[in-house]
């Protein structure tokens, strides 16, 4: 199933996606990777091919019968949520995200619903209140650090609003939740993921017995032959969480530091929609927040060259194959009046899995940043600001450091 006429032995890299000292230049490594061997290999957590062009992470992900996105090890235990008490098992398969073929087509139709740029449009005046109220409580302050301030505590409500939990419920899950993104190491991560899990089971035991008109209970309840376990329902949640959630924030925060960093930029975005609309794009294509993502293979298969077989993992650097010269000649330079790129950009992924929040997320990040450069016309990087970049599952930025001039 490869053009590639000739065989190929992967090359050797050293590259862990999972090693926070790979993430300050990780788009000059993968490029040079690229550019040596789209298919390598990488020894890292117990082994793995990573790829980087843009046809070959393409391929496999139209391939959903050969590269199957049940997989384990590559990173999902750092920004999901496990069971408490779980018994060293791999976890049972996730309903939507861990599925193949036939049986995924048939939870995307039941989650469809959900994701409609209708059903987004749904949410848009919760997204901007809660916006507006949170720049509110600080916006007299004249500086803040923009993750913790703004773009960790807007989308976890949002992602809580759309799985069907009430109003009540929401800011505690969003406490959890923020404090998991915030852990500084695996074991924290894992042990706030425990809570967090908890937290959701709760609320999937309310719907168990009687069903409601949201999310959780449309899974809960299916009809797809067998319903789906427990433990599936939770992994299912902690991966929506995972999706909407560490997606949005980290993309914001991206697009929040180039804005800071470039007051042109901020301006015209500021006063034109569509200037905004395509900076997000062009940013979802320049820094994906959804980085690297994992595939397991079922049967022996070509690939850029390189025999795969039954077992293997692959590694998707989504953000690499939008910077592949055979694709895009300038694509390591930010070009915000891009607009849509052809071919398309794999920032919201290819094939039968690619990005089904994603009219959602357009909306939520054209929100965020609407509402922000509104209150805060003027904001700018801070000259000691020392922005730390994020590498991994998801990319981000832990710091945005940033002063604007208040109305005295
Ligand atoms: C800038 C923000 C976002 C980016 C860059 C992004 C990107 C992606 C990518 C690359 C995938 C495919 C992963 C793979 O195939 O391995 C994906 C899948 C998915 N995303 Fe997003 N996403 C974002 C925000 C969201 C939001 C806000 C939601 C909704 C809550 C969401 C829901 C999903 C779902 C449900 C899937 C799995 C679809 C499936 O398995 O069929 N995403 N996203």
């Amino acid at each position: 199933m490869t053009r590639s006429p000739e065989r190929r032995i992967p090359t050797e890299v050293d590259f862990d996606h999972l090693d926070p000292a790979v993430a300050e230049d990780v788009y000059a490594r993968l490029g040079v990777i690229r550019r040596l061997c789209p298919v390598a290999k990488s020894s890292a957590h117990g082994g793995f091919h990573l790829l980087t062009g843009y046809d070959e992470i393409r391929e496999a992900a139209g391939h959903g019968e050969i590269f199957s996105s049940y997989v384990h090890g590559l990173g999902a235990a750092d920004v999901v949520a496990e069971e408490a008490g779980s018994d060293g098992n791999p976890p049972p398969r996730a309903p939507l995200f861990e599925f193949d073929g036939q049986a995924h087509m048939a939870w995307r139709r039941i989650l469809r619903p959900y994701f409609t740029p209708t059903a987004a449009k749904e949410h848009e005046s919760l997204i901007r209140r809660l916006c507006r109220e949170t720049l509110t409580g600080f916006a007299k302050q004249g500086r803040a650090d923009l993750v913790t301030a703004y773009t960790q505590v807007v989308p976890p409500i949002v992602v809580a609003a759309l799985l069907g939990v009430p109003e009540s419920g929401r800011e505690l899950l969003a406490e959890h939740a923020k404090r998991l993104v915030a852990a500084e190491s695996r074991e924290e991560a894992e042990k706030r993921g425990r809570e967090y899990a908890k937290l959701l089971l709760g609320h999937i035991r309310e719907r168990a017995g009687v069903p409601r008109d949201d999310m959780l209970s449309d899974v809960i309840h299916a009809d797809l032959g067998a319903p789906a376990s427990e433990r599936q329902v939770l992994r299912f949640a902690a991966l929506m969480v995972a999706a909407g959630q560490l997606t949005t924030t980290d993309a914001a925060a991206t697009m929040a530091l180039l804005l800071a960093e470039n007051p042109d930029l901020r301006d015209r975005a500021r006063d034109s929609p569509k200037v905004l609309e395509e900076f997000i794009e062009e940013a979802v294509r320049y820094e994906p927040a959804v980085a690297a993502t994992g595939r397991a293979v079922t049967r022996p298969t070509m690939l850029g060259g390189v025999r795969l077989d039954a077992g293997d993992r692959v590694l998707l650097a989504w953000g690499s194959a939008n910077r592949d010269e055979r694709h895009f000649s300038d694509g390591d330079v930010f070009r915000p009046e891009r607009g849509r790129t052809r071919p398309a950009h794999l920032g919201w992924g290819a094939g039968a899995h690619r990005c089904l929040g994603r009219h959602l997320a357009r909306l939520e990040l054209r929100v965020m940043l609407q509402e922000l450069l509104a209150a805060l016309p003027n904001l700018r990087l801070r000259a000691d600001a020392r922005p730390r970049r994020t590498y991994g599952v998801i990319r981000g930025v832990r710091e945005v450091a940033v002063e604007w001039e208040t109305a005295s």
